[in-house]
């Protein structure tokens, strides 16, 4: 049984003091939502805060990002171990925006996991297709190479603590979503590829989220597919009402 798992990726989105809001009116409205996991990732400044605000709830909060080195001179990058010790429970890894303006590649996304495994923390891997891999009939092809180059040398084991999202790039902050059965297609297609790698039990047991312009209007049609077993919601995972809405779909 994958028990589903909505997440809220806000990006370069809230201070300290709007973090504090957003939980003032979000948890009560989630506070009976236990048909689902529920996670935040605050910017790194308001992650303290999110942590705080969020004790005794069914909250768990996330890093949009990690580095793979433990400490050292790298300015700018947070360490795993940092994310653990501030209240992590996920580090969001590889976002497409992190791959096309922070020359986010595989290889690092692989060194990033296993920094996250290795300090505890669950890896939420994003992978998908830009419009025109899409439309060149290439989405199968750079799932494929995503997920085999992110997750290279990776065991089962260590793939209970992965999940994977499923973002399309040309859905992300669009307003243009995948279609359920465009999403689900994908998702079965990244299921039976993971089959392949890690086993058919690992397989059945891994998280595939579907993130790209999820709303209140359509994570109903979305859940309903078996392969998806939750959201990266963006910018619908800012206001506490709409986040609630599907986090209680
Ligand atoms: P969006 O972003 O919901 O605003 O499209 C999703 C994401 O980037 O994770």
């Amino acid at each position: 049984m994958r028990i589903p798992l909505i997440a809220g990726n806000w990006k370069m989105y809230k201070t300290i003091a709007e973090t504090e809001q957003f939980f003032r009116e979000f948890l009560p409205l989630v506070a009976d939502s236990t048909h689902c996991e529920i996670a935040i990732a605050p910017p790194f400044t308001a992650i303290t805060k999110a942590v705080k605000a969020a004790r005794g709830s069914r909250v768990a909060i996330s890093g949009q990002d990690v580095y793979w080195e433990k400490q050292g001179a790298f300015t700018g990058q947070v360490a795993a171990p940092m994310l653990a010790e501030a209240g992590c429970r996920f580090t969001i890894i590889g976002h497409s925006e992190r791959r096309q303006y922070f020359a986010e590649t595989d290889d690092t996304v692989n060194k990033k996991i296993r920094a996250a495994l290795a300090a505890g923390l669950e890896s939420i891997v994003c992978i998908g297709e830009l419009l025109e891999q899409r439309e060149a009939g290439q989405t199968e092809a750079v799932l494929r190479r995503q997920v085999d180059g992110g997750m290279a040398g990776l065991t089962a084991e260590q793939l209970t603590r992965i999940i994977i999202a499923y973002e399309p790039v040309w859905a992300i902050g669009t307003g243009r979503t995948a279609t359920p059965d465009m999403a689900e297609e994908a998702h079965r297609f990244i299921r039976a590829l993971a089959a392949t790698r890690f086993g058919k039990e690992a397989a059945a047991g891994l998280r595939i989220l579907y993130g790209g312009s999820v709303k209140p209007d359509n994570i109903k049609g979305l859940m309903a597919q078996p392969d998806i077993d939750g959201g990266l919601v963006g910018g619908a995972s800012l206001d506490p009402r709409g986040f609630a809405t599907i986090v209680n779909f």
